[in-house]
């Protein structure tokens, strides 16, 4: 017999599995506006003390945020690989890394869709819905 507690944490890792499964190339969300406005919204959560709320860094903080709008300014890269390791592992000093604070792949692939739609129309992919 297993206890409560330990039949939710199997149910857990059941459920983390299934998730890393669907979402296996790295939270390959679709650049939809419903997965734009999630990002948004896990954005202004937590990232914003660091990032500012327009993703600029151009908040009084200590740390040396990226400006997330400017791709080229980015120094850890900016392909969508690179975005989802600096957001999961974190990057440099000053960028924590953020892997166990989400419920799924899938929410980082959301906010990377929400910064990529902060980015110069040119650079910035089509929305699909
Ligand atoms: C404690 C401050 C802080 C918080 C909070 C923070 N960041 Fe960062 N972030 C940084 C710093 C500093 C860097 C620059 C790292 C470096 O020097 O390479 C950075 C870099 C990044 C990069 C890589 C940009 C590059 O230069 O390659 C991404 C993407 C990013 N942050 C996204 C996020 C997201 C999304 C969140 C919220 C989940 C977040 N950050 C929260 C401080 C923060």
């Amino acid at each position: 017999m297993i206890g409560q507690a330990q039949a939710r944490v199997l149910a857990l890792g059941m459920l983390l599995t299934a998730t890393s499964v669907a979402f296996a190339s790295e939270g390959n969300v679709p650049n939809t506006t419903a997965s734009i406005d999630a990002g948004r919204a896990l954005f202004a959560n937590m990232c914003t003390a660091c990032h500012g709320a327009n993703g600029k860094a151009q908040v009084d903080v200590v740390s040396d945020a990226t400006d997330l709008t400017e791709p080229l300014l980015y120094r850890n890269g900016s392909t969508d690989a690179d975005i989802f390791k600096s957001i999961q592992k974190g990057a440099g000093t000053g960028m924590p890394a953020f892997g166990a604070a989400f419920k799924s792949e899938a929410e980082i692939g959301n906010l990377r869709n929400f910064i990529k739609s902060l980015w110069p129309a040119a650079q910035r992919p089509p929305v699909t819905k």
